[in-house]
């Protein structure tokens, strides 16, 4: 199979923790780049990216770089790739774009200008054109112009990958599923201790903790087609072998035990109807319980929560002796163990009062966040 260059992206501050992800799955030419990671392979190595990967947002596959100061040059330059190898007049596609530093200045138009021109083409050489479908397309199209340089991808997940199929439950205010993967990997957890997130929410911390503990894939609970199960070459027989080996490798038995508390019953609830969709239920203990009342067993562990961190002022106020909870609590009752606390909010984070061995930028969403580390001993 050919070889080629592919290009995973994610949330700003992901990078490091996705390249590692990537080698660790035996890519190669793994490359942090801003935006994502590069890798090559083939595109059996894209269908085991999308299977596995826990912190990656997308997978894309670029087809063609060309120069792209005007409109012009853009409608030109998708018109140069010869669109049949990938589309049928039968077929739906949808484009999205992103512009940033250059002439051309708004996404949409861009995207418009590029799907004029794979319609126009298949016009002309099929007679017929395929149709655009936003939400559900058979392909994908990634336009990508940074300082004036276009890049066309297609897009191989389709849907985005934070889309696990597991969120059947609301909160307020969950975390995405990659987003949360991430907090996972950026802290000292060793996959034997014990880990605890006592504002769990809707489940997400502790369910991506359950599905790497596990080694399940978290490409195995997709409900959706992935983006390259809809291409004209899919592999089928080479994505079901990969398919059959990640189930093989699910682990039965943890060393690990995981805990969500909330101080809401019916958080609890929908953590609890999240889990049994991710199929993770006998491996997380659940339990309404307010962070006051916090009491880990005596010895080490991971505990990470993401508290509410208030959109508006008013509510900061409110916030913040939630937060010296968390530090008091912290500094009593959890000595041992490593605390993690994620927020947007950096002001509110100082009312903890303890001192942080670490600081990550992470970004969720547009919100610059951070995720703080404190040792307990
Ligand atoms: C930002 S949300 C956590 C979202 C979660 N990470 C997710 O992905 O769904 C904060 C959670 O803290 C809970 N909470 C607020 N005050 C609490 C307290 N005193 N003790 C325990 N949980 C509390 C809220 O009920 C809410 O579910």
């Amino acid at each position: 199979m050919n070889q080629q260059l592919f290009f995973t992206t994610t949330a700003k501050g992901v990078g490091p923790v996705l390249a590692d992800e990537m080698r660790a799955l035996g890519l190669h030419n793994v490359k942090e780049e801003t935006g994502g990671v590069g890798f090559t392979g083939t595109l059996e190595d894209a269908y085991k990216a999308n299977l596995w990967l826990r912190t990656a947002n997308r997978v894309l596959m670029p087809v063609l770089n060309f120069d792209c100061k005007s409109e012009d040059e853009l409608y030109g330059g998708v018109r140069q790739i010869d669109w049949r190898t990938y589309l049928t007049s039968g077929m739906t596609f949808a484009i999205d774009a992103n512009v940033r530093d250059s002439n051309l200045k708004h996404s949409k138009y861009a995207a418009l200008k590029a799907k004029d021109a794979v319609v126009d083409q298949l016009r002309e050489k099929l007679g017929t054109r395929p149709n655009v479908n936003p939400e559900n397309p058979d392909l994908r199209i990634n336009i990508h112009i940074v300082k004036n340089l276009c890049t066309v991808s297609l897009d191989t997940s389709g849907e985005s990958l934070h889309k696990r199929g597991y969120r059947v439950a609301q909160v307020a205010a969950p975390l995405k599923e990659t987003l949360a993967a991430a907090i996972v990997e950026y802290t000292d957890w060793d996959m034997r201790s014990l880990l605890i997130d006592p504002m769990c929410g809707s489940g997400t911390i502790v369910i991506e903790t359950a599905l790497k503990a596990a080694n399940i894939a978290p490409g195995l609970l997709r409900r959706d087609k992935f983006g390259f199960q809809r291409w004209l070459d899919f592999n089928k027989g080479a994505w079901d072998s990969l398919a059959k080996e990640a189930q093989e490798k699910r682990k039965d038995k943890l060393e690990t035990r995981i805990f969500g508390y909330d101080i809401s019953s019916k958080t609890i609830e929908a953590a609890q109807l999240n889990t049994r969709a991710a199929f993770v239920s006998d491996l997380i203990t659940f339990k309404k319980q307010d962070i006051e009342a916090l009491s880990p067993p005596p010895g080490h562990g991971v505990i990470i929560l993401n508290p509410p961190y208030g959109e508006r002022l008013g509510q900061k106020r409110e916030l913040e002796p939630l937060y010296k909870t968390i530090g008091d609590v912290f500094k009593r009752k959890c000595k041992g163990y490593t605390g993690y606390i994620f927020t947007g909010n950096l002001d509110l984070a100082k009312h903890i009062g303890l001192k942080a061995s670490r600081r990550i930028i992470l970004y969720n969403g547009p919100i610059e966040s951070r995720l703080l580390e404190f040792e307990l001993y």
